[in-house]
């Protein structure tokens, strides 16, 4: 193994991120000496593509990350709590896309365009953050730089593919049921989710929260590294397939004019600025799927207060919002010379 080649172990690589990963790997032509996927004992033995080549997938054990310089993680946050660990003690990185590890102290929150600085101080387990966040934070950078946000107020639309390969197959058994007059039985989401919306996305809290609402608000906080934004977020779970689109209030200190915030988006790293009103032009989860940028766009003044502005932001939740970003951090360890845990 060479940490300028490193070899690869891809956790959760039958999931919907998880065969992501594989495809950006690839797409991206990650210099990996060699690519291994990973899942649990159901899926060992099964097949998954990459770069045109079938590999069997390897039931993930104790051990099984010895040897292994980079582990993109995504099985959910129980696998990820139990075998993060053990991969960085065997001398593997771990970029984890559960929230498991994301309010960690010890463990960085990070999103490239944002806060690549903070890979320095990784410790073996590199969190990535949630969708929404990520998407969120990509846009707000660069305004957040110029102007100082002080409150952040956001709801989301979100895709069902952030729920995981067993969502994308209720919405669609779901509307052709439907299409066809018959009933539908939910089993992932609470309630029925092809032609509705649901103002619920993971558990409840004590506040009255959801746990993705309160995800929004304090990783935001630790990726922009300012703990004095004040943010409220409903999260709110749409019937799309691909894509996470989110209304964003943003009040800042200094005032931004929509002039002024087109071109500050236009410069930022991995933001495309799609906003021509008068042409009917705005950011779309339909076009935004299979893409890797952040779109932005009905940017426009909040004329209920004197320093605002309300952006309409989208992305694929499954690339930037998942695969896309821990593949990107794995890039940036190798870029920064990072790629081993310290002693
Ligand atoms: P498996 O196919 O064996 O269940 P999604 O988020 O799309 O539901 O995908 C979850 C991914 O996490 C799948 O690849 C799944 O593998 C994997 N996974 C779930 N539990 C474990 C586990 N205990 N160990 C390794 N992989 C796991």
């Amino acid at each position: 193994m060479s940490a300028k080649n490193p070899r690869v172990a891809v956790v959760g690589a039958t999931g919907a991120v998880g065969r992501e990963m594989l495809e950006v790997l690839a797409q991206r032509e990650f210099p990996a000496s060699e690519v291994v996927p990973f899942a649990s004992s159901r899926s060992a033995g099964t097949k998954v593509e990459f770069k045109g080549v079938e590999l069997t997938v390897r039931e993930l054990k104790e051990d099984s990350l010895a040897g292994f310089d980079l582990a993109l993680f995504s099985a959910g946050g129980s696998t990820s709590e139990k075998f993060a660990p053990l991969a960085a003690q065997a001398g593997c990185v771990v970029v984890d896309n559960s929230s498991a590890w994301r309010m960690d102290p010890n463990c960085p929150l990070v999103v490239p365009e944002v806060n690549p600085q903070d890979l320095e101080w990784h410790k073996g387990i590199i969190a990535n953050p949630n969708c929404s966040t990520i998407q969120m934070v990509v846009a707000l950078k660069p305004l957040h730089d110029e102007a100082r946000i002080k409150r952040i107020v956001v709801s989301t639309y979100q895709a069902v593919s952030g729920t995981g390969q067993k969502a994308i197959n209720e919405l669609e058994h779901q509307v052709s049921r439907l299409m066809n007059c018959q009933e539908v039985e939910p089993k992932v989401y609470p309630y029925q989710i092809a032609f509705n919306c649901l103002p619920q996305i993971d558990v409840f809290l004590d506040n009255g929260y959801t746990k993705e609402e309160m995800k929004m608000v304090n990783e935001t906080r630790k990726i922009l590294g300012d703990s004095t934004i004040r943010v409220t977020a409903t999260a709110v779970r749409v019937p799309v397939f691909y894509g996470h689109s989110e209304c964003v209030n943003i009040e800042t200190e200094k005032k931004l004019t929509v002039q002024q915030t087109r071109q500050l988006l236009a410069a930022a790293p991995g933001v495309v600025v799609e906003d021509f009103p008068e042409k009917q032009i705005y950011p779309l989860a339909v076009a935004a799927a299979g893409q890797d940028d952040v779109f932005v766009g009905r940017i426009r003044e909040d004329e209920s207060i004197d320093n605002g502005l309300n952006l309409w932001i989208v992305a694929d939740n499954i690339r930037k919002g998942a695969a896309l970003n821990a593949v990107q951090i794995g890039e940036e360890l190798l870029r920064r010379n990072l790629l081993r845990v310290p002693k």
